[in-house]
C-alpha cells in the first residue's frame, strides 16, 4: 500500500495537506479504540494521505439525531445512556453510506465495527486491509472526553488543555468561530461507554488479530507521533 508521508505534521492542523496516493481497489481501514482514544483526531490528519473518506458512525448518528429522523430518535436513547446502538441500525447506515461515490475505493471507518456481528457484516461489504488500534489507558479517557470541543463549521477536534485552538475562539482549520460540545461527553456517560467498549468491542481485537491485519498504536503520546506511527503501519 503506497502512503505518502506528510513532510510536516503540525499538531495544530487537523488535516495533513498532501496529495492522495492511494491507488488500489476497494479496501478499507478501521480505526479502532476506546472512546476518546483519538480516532477522530487521527482520521482528520491521515485522510488526505490515505485518500479515503472518514466514515464515523458516531457523526452519522448525531446527524440523524439532529435531523430528528426515525433512526436518530431510536439511536438517541442508547447514545444518551452511553450504550451501543443496536447492530442492525448501524449496519443499515453503513450499507447506505458505502454506496456513495466517494466510497468507491474504500473508506476509513471511525468507530465501526464495534461488535462481532458488525464486523461480520462489514466483511460482506468491503475488504478491510488494516485495523489500527489506538490504545489509551482508561484513566486518561475521562479527561480527554470531558475537555473535548469541535468546530461547529468543519468538525475539527480540539481539547481545552491538550489541544486548544492556536488563536482563542478561532478554528485553526477553517477560521470558524463557533464551537460545540457533545451531549454524551460527561463523566457519567463516559463510564458506560468504556464499559461497552471493554465488554462488546474489545473482543474484536482477537478477531482481527487472527486475520493478521491488527496494528497496535500507543495512543498515550503526542498527537503527531501517533499520526507518524499510523502512517508507518499503513505502508
Ligand atoms: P462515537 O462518536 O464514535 O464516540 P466514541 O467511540 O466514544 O469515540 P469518540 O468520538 O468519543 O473519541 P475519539 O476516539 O474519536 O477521540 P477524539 O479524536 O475525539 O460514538 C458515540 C456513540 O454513538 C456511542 O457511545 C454509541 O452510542 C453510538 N455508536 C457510534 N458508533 C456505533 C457503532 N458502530 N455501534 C453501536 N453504537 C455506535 O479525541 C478525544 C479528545 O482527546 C479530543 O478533545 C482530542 O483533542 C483529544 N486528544 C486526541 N488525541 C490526543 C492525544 N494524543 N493526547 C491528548 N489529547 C488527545
Amino acid at each position: 500500500m503506497a502512503i505518502l508521508r506528510p513532510s510536516v505534521v503540525s499538531p495544530t492542523r487537523p488535516t495533513v495537506k498532501t496529495e492522495a496516493v492511494y491507488a488500489r481497489g476497494m479496501e478499507s481501514i478501521v480505526l479502532f479504540g476506546p472512546p476518546g482514544a483519538g480516532k477522530g483526531t487521527q482520521a482528520q490528519r491521515i485522510m488526505d494521505s490515505t485518500g479515503l473518506p472518514q466514515v464515523s458512525t458516531g457523526d452519522m448518528l448525531r446527524a440523524a439525531v439532529s435531523a430528528g429522523t426515525p433512526t436518530g430518535i431510536e439511536a438517541k436513547k442508547y447514545m444518551d445512556a452511553g450504550q451501543l446502538v443496536p447492530d442492525q441500525v448501524i449496519i443499515d447506515l453503513i450499507k447506505d453510506r458505502i454506496k456513495e461515490p466517494d466510497a468507491k475505493k474504500g473508506v476509513m471507518f471511525d468507530g465501526f465495527p464495534r461488535t462481532v456481528p458488525q464486523a461480520e457484516a462489514l466483511a460482506d461489504i468491503t475488504t478491510v486491509s488494516h485495523v489500527i488500534s489506538i490504545e489509551v489507558p482508561d484513566e486518561r479517557i475521562v479527561d480527554r472526553i470531558c475537555g473535548r470541543y469541535t468546530c461547529a463549521v468543519c468538525g475539527a477536534v480540539y481539547h481545552d488543555s491538550f489541544k486548544p485552538t492556536s488563536k482563542d475562539g478561532t478554528c485553526d482549520s477553517c477560521g470558524g468561530n463557533e464551537f460545540k460540545r457533545r451531549a454524551d461527553d460527561n463523566a457519567e456517560t463516559v463510564m458506560s461507554r468504556l464499559e461497552a467498549y471493554h465488554n462488546q468491542t474489545s473482543p474484536l481485537a482477537d478477531w482481527y488479530d487472527s486475520k493478521g491485519i491488527f496494528h497496535v498504536i500507543n495512543g498515550d503520546r503526542a498527537i503527531n507521533l501517533i499520526t507518524n506511527d499510523i502512517l508507518d503501519a499503513l505502508k
